[in-house]
């Protein structure tokens, strides 16, 4: 699977997405021995730096978030291939330098004019940085190579945005070139998701509305907002993670089995998903936004979501949002999807819970199963990786006592091959040109399609509901699934 000749460029390369997720990933992927040899990365920003400033600043980026340990001959290698170019996104000298900096690279290090135009920018500098590639011939392939976008989320901020941000990208560079980042379909257990499904037998005869009793999405993380303040506030929980990772996961979750894992198969059973999602009648009853407040995390207190540095102390942002979502097939018609995602969570953890209706008739003492709770298979997205089964089994002794136990695969035990990170998956495939694990125009449209009447009834609502950091969200969450007569699961 290596990469052929190629190169990066990355706006925004001083970033934290650019220093924490790409640039480690661009090692990694070097050190498994998988980019070309004269693989080049060209960072853009407005830093007055040297080519030795820039390769110094991601050499500490490596030595702090790559998954592999720096190796002197891997890095000498490929930091031959680094490049800096000076400038802001309005400056067309700066444009100029780096059109004439692809063309040295092409010669010094043969590329073959196969560029890749990473976009790790704030969104409201996408419109200029996609109209400067175009004015200064850097999408252009006439010459030969490749030219290819990578886009970083937000894809927009509603149906209307991300509109015009995918006719504005589409003007410039062919449906093909464009590679869309939801990074959670680069993750192993992500796809581990049709692995499942659809290669065995055991699963998919109950996978529907005869069997399933409901599914809950969880997305929880403990960390809060961080230094990220500046791109959060203003956006929130729901359209940060819910509007592209949770649907994603939601699609996957329940689509029919693709005729091919190829990007178009893909697409259609996905799209088929998300364009039958439909919203619950009574939004304010199955829908809930919430702020953290202050509380305590492993031990220490941590502040409130609008004490955070560069939080607005008036915010209204969600930092936790949960829907109640149905899919309106044959398949899934009546089966509620619970989804939640939450900052300053108890702890942090990914988990697709299907959860199976209860057996038509227990032929035994109502005494036997007073512990036995409902069927489940818990796909464990993060960060203990792996998958649960979880069912009734009789307790050793001479009474019939049944109670849940669990049948669980975990990546550590099963496998000895290590998982490579989202992003130098999706890095590679993008170097390949392999679009699948790339949601595509229609994908983020429907879903934006989704949130948008969502977003708007929160709009006319009161501020999001407080929650103490540290626990497991709002009560106003437990109360949606108590009125359903159901609980969230405690992963
Ligand atoms: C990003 C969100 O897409 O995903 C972040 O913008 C979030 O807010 C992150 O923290 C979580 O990613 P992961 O891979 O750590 O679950």
């Amino acid at each position: 699977r290596v990469a052929g000749p190629s190169g990066v460029v990355v706006f925004g390369v001083t970033g934290d997405l650019s220093r924490k997720k790409v640039l480690p990933a661009v090692y990694d992927l070097a050190n498994r021995g998988l980019l070309p040899p004269g693989f080049s990365l060209v960072g853009f920003a407005r830093r007055e730096w040297t080519d030795e400033e820039f390769a110094a600043m991601v050499r500490e980026s490596v030595q702090r978030h790559a998954r592999t340990p720096l190796r002197e001959a891997v890095w000498q290698q490929l930091a031959r291939g680094f490049r800096f170019v000076q400038g802001a996104f309005d400056d067309d000298e700066a444009f100029e330098r780096l059109a004439a900096t692809l063309g040295e690279l092409d010669r010094l290090r043969a590329v073959g004019g196969n560029f890749a135009f990473y976009l790790a920018v704030p969104p409201k500098s996408f419109p200029q940085v996609v109209q400067q590639l175009r004015k200064h011939g850097l999408a252009d392939t006439r010459g030969g190579g490749w030219r290819r976008a990578v886009i970083e989320k937000p894809f927009g901020h509603d149906l209307g945005s991300a509109r015009e941000l995918n006719r504005l990208v589409r003007d410039v560079f062919r449906d093909d070139e464009i590679f869309r980042i939801d990074h959670y379909l680069g993750k192993e257990t992500v796809q581990n998701i049709m692995a499942v499904r659809f290669s065995n037998v055991l699963f998919e005869p109950v996978w529907n509305r005869s069997y399933v009793d409901q599914v809950q999405i969880t997305m929880a993380e403990d960390i809060g907002v961080g230094g990220r303040a500046g791109y959060y506030d203003g956006v929130g929980a729901a359209r940060d993670v819910l509007q592209n990772h949770l649907l994603q996961l939601l699609a996957l979750t329940a689509m029919e089995e693709p005729a091919s894992f190829g990007a178009d198969a893909l697409e259609a059973e996905k799209l088929k998903v998300l364009q039958a999602v439909s919203l619950p009648r009574d939004l304010a009853a199955h829908t809930v936004l919430g702020q953290y407040d202050r509380g305590w995390q492993g031990g220490r207190p941590v502040p409130g979501y609008r004490e955070e540095p560069g939080v607005d102390p008036g915010s209204r942002t969600d930092t936790y949002a949960a829907v109640r979502l149905e899919i309106s097939n044959r398949r899934w018609a009546g089966v509620p999807f619970y989804l939640r995602t939450g900052k300053r969570l108890a702890r942090r953890v990914t988990e697709i819970a299907t959860v199976f209706q209860p057996a038509p008739y227990l032929p035994f003492a109502p005494t036997a199963t007073r512990s036995l709770g409902q069927n489940a298979l818990i796909m464990r997205v993060q960060p203990d990786e792996g998958v649960t089964v979880r069912f009734g089994s009789k307790v050793p002794g001479s009474a019939m006592q049944i109670r849940d136990v669990t049948m669980d695969f975990s990546y550590g035990q099963s496998f000895t091959e290590s998982s490579p990170e989202a992003y130098e998956r999706l890095l590679l495939d993008v170097l390949r040109g392999d679009p699948p694990l790339f949601p595509r125009e229609r994908e983020v449209e429907s879903s934006w399609a989704i949130l948008d009447p969502i977003e708007d009834h929160w709009q006319r609502r009161a501020a999001p509901a407080p929650y103490p950091a540290g626990g497991w969200g709002p009560r106003e969450a437990d109360e949606m699934l108590a009125r359903d007569g159901r609980s969230w699961r405690q992963p």
